[in-house]
């Protein structure tokens, strides 16, 4: 069993207007309202994959139902710990030829000390037999950046991580199993540019030193870089149709988790990733992957060493 860890979960509403007009009425041409939260996103292409997973979260309580009863629909076994607050939904305003979003994000419900450590707690009762912890996303207003190593120190088990800025940092000292920044929260970390694929590694070698056994660095249409002490594997990006971009990491690392866990082989988990990222940018807006994309881009995956 793995768990997808989604502490900051989103309903993800995408309303169709035929153009954005700021400060006038905007009539709204369609609505669409999907379960957002990058941990629960893997969780679903997880699912997807044919893999047992649960995701785990705190939820505003104002909404808590509504979501769970959306992840049992998709048949995601569940367990949220409800705090005072509503759920945040984030609202993306979408133009009729599909050219402009708008977004609005709400930082949603503040966590206090007394909570997370409660929630601390069902992790550690329930996730002890587990294979792997996946931790994604931004940490919600009131945790501390160093959450996430809190949640890594709980349990000996393999945790993949993808989050940005501290709490990225402030998480390797726990020694994850693997990160997986894209570029540009490389460049962050590193405070430089990095626009060559030798930088790029240089730059995941020093997340390696401080302290992550594994870096995949994903780098958009360029594909993706795998870098650890033993080596260096490049998997160069596929052209495929793109139809919206969101979501992408966050198939990408379910992908790699589905075939780390079936394999143990970094190879076939890269392969993976990249054929689950690239399916993702195939469908619309918070649509994740389809399956019969997915298998179709397998076989189109290369890797080189560098
Ligand atoms: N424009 C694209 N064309 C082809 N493949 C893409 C494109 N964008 C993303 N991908 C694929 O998806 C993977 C992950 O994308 P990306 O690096 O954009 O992740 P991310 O920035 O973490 O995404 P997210 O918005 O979900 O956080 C890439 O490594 C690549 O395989
Ligand atoms: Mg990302």
């Amino acid at each position: 069993m793995i768990s997808a860890l989604c502490l900051n979960p989103s309903f993800d509403k995408t309303v169709e207007v035929d153009t954005m007009r700021v400060g006038k009425i905007n009539r709204v041409r369609s609505v669409r309202t999907d379960t957002g939260g990058k941990g629960t996103n893997v969780a679903i292409v997880l699912h997807r994959l044919g893999i047992p997973v649960r995701c785990l979260g705190l939820a505003g309580e104002d909404g808590a139902a509504q979501y769970e009863q959306r992840l049992e629909k998709i048949g995601v076994p569940h367990g949220f710990l409800h705090i005072a607050g509503t759920l945040r939904t984030n609202l993306k305003v979408v133009s009729h030829d599909g050219q402009d979003v708008t977004e609005f994000n709400e930082p949603g419900p503040t966590v206090d000390e007394q909570r997370l450590k409660s929630f601390l707690k069902l992790v550690k009762d329930n996730c002890r037999g587990d294979e792997m912890l996946v931790l994604t996303g931004s940490l919600p207003p009131g945790c501390g950046s160093d959450t996430y190593a809190r949640l890594m120190r709980l349990l000996p088990i393999p945790s993949i991580l993808d989050t940005s800025g501290e709490a990225l940092w402030n998480s390797l000292e726990a020694s994850p199993f693997l990160v997986k920044p894209n570029r540009q929260e490389l460049e962050q970390v590193s405070g430089k540019a990095l626009p060559t694929l030798e930088e790029v590694r240089h730059a995941a070698l020093r997340l390696i030193d401080a302290g992550a056994r594994n870096v995949l660095v994903s780098l958009g249409s360029d594909g993706a870089m795998l870098v650890n002490l033993s080596g260096a594997l490049y998997s160069p990006g596929l052209k495929v149709k793109v139809s919206s971009t969101v979501g992408a990491g966050d198939a990408m690392t379910a992908g790699f988790v589905a075939g780390f866990n079936q394999t143990g082989d970094f190879r076939e988990a890269l392969r993976r990733g990249m054929a689950a990222g690239t399916a993702s940018v195939m469908t619309d807006g918070t649509q994740l992957i389809r399956l019969e994309d997915y298998e179709a881009l397998l076989d189109r995956v290369t890797i080189q060493e560098v």
